[in-house]
C-alpha cells in the first residue's frame, strides 16, 4: 500500500486539474452510515420503498420517507470531517483541484473549508428542505421541530404542498446544472480520484469512466472493490482516512506546505 500511496502523490504533484468524486465511503469515519456496507442504511431499510414515485403518491410511503431521513440526519448533524474531506481541502490550498464532485449530502466537504462553487452535490443536501410545489425552501432544523413535536409529513405554510428534503432519491431527476458541470469537469481533469464510494448508482458512477475518456489518470480509494477498478490506474483497498492522510504527508514531503 506504501508504494500505491507514493504513486497516487506523485499524480498529485504532477496534476493541475484535480477531481475528487466522493461517496458515502468518505463520510463513515465522521460517523455517517454508508448505504451498501453491511450495517449500512439500505440494510436497515428497502429502498425500493423510497422511490420518488411512491412518496409522492402515499402518505405511509411519505412517513416512512421521513422516519428514515430523520434517522440519517440526525447522524449527519453530530458529524464533522475527518481526514479525507481535511485532505481534499488542502489540495485546494495546493491550488491543485479543479473541484469536487460528491454524491453526499451531509455538506462536510463545506465544512471543511473547500469553496462552495467547488463543490458539485450530484444528490443534492439534506441541509435543507424545500416544497414540491411552490418551491419555498425551508430550514431543516425548523421542519425537524415539527417531526419532533408529531407531524408525521410536513407540508408548505404557504401552499400546504408536500416539503421534502433537498436530496436526490431514485427515480427523481438529476440536477441539471450540477450533472452537467460534472460530466463537463470530469471529462477536463487530468486526475480523477475516487474515495469510498461502490460506484454503482448512475449516472454518478459514470463520471470516472468520463474522466478516462478524457484523458485523465484514475485512481480508485475505497474498502472494497467496484465494478470500475479494471479501468484505474491504482485502486487502493483500505480506510479512506488512513490512506488519504498519508497521500497528503507524501504530497506536502514533495511540495511543502500550501
Ligand atoms: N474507507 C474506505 N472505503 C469505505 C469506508 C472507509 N472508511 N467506509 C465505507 N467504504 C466503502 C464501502 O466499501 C463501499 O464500497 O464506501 C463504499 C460506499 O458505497 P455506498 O454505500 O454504495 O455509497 P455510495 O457509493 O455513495 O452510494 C451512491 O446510492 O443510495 C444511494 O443516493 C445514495 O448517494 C448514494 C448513492
Amino acid at each position: 500500500m506504501e508504494e500505491l500511496i507514493q504513486t497516487v502523490a506523485e499524480f498529485i504533484v504532477h496534476s493541475k486539474r484535480i477531481v475528487v468524486f466522493t461517496g458515502a465511503g468518505a463520510s463513515t469515519e465522521s460517523g455517517i452510515a454508508d448505504f451498501r456496507s453491511r450495517g449500512g442504511i439500505w440494510d436497515k431499510y428497502n429502498p425500493e420503498d423510497f422511490y420518488f414515485q411512491k412518496f409522492l403518491t402515499n402518505d405511509k410511503s411519505r412517513e416512512k420517507y421521513w422516519l428514515m431521513s430523520t434517522e440519517v440526519y440526525e447522524s449527519l448533524k453530530k458529524a464533522k470531517p475527518n481526514p479525507v474531506h481535511h485532505a481534499i481541502a488542502e489540495f485546494e490550498r495546493f491550488g491543485k483541484l479543479d473541484c469536487i464532485i460528491t454524491q453526499n449530502i451531509d455538506g462536510l466537504h463545506h465544512m471543511a473549508g473547500n469553496s462552495p462553487e467547488k463543490i458539485i452535490e450530484l444528490h443534492g443536501t439534506a441541509l435543507s428542505v424545500s416544497c414540491l410545489s411552490c418551491r419555498r425552501r425551508y430550514d431543516r432544523d425548523e421542519v425537524q421541530e415539527r417531526i419532533r413535536k408529531g407531524v408525521r409529513v410536513p407540508r408548505c405554510d404557504e401552499c400546504s404542498g408536500l416539503l421534502k428534503p433537498d436530496t436526490i432519491s431514485f427515480g427523481q431527476a438529476m440536477p441539471e446544472r450540477e450533472t452537467t458541470l460534472a460530466y463537463e469537469r470530469s471529462l477536463g481533469s487530468d486526475l480523477f480520484i475516487v474515495v469510498g464510494s461502490s460506484l454503482v448508482v448512475q449516472p454518478a458512477a459514470y463520471m470516472p469512466l468520463r474522466a478516462k475518456q478524457g484523458g485523465a489518470k484514475l485512481v480508485i480509494i475505497n474498502r472494497d472493490p467496484t465494478p470500475h477498478d479494471g479501468y484505474a490506474d491504482v485502486v487502493i483497498n483500505g480506510p479512506a482516512g488512513y490512506v488519504m492522510a498519508k497521500i497528503l504527508e507524501k504530497v506536502r514531503e514533495e511540495m511543502g506546505s500550501p
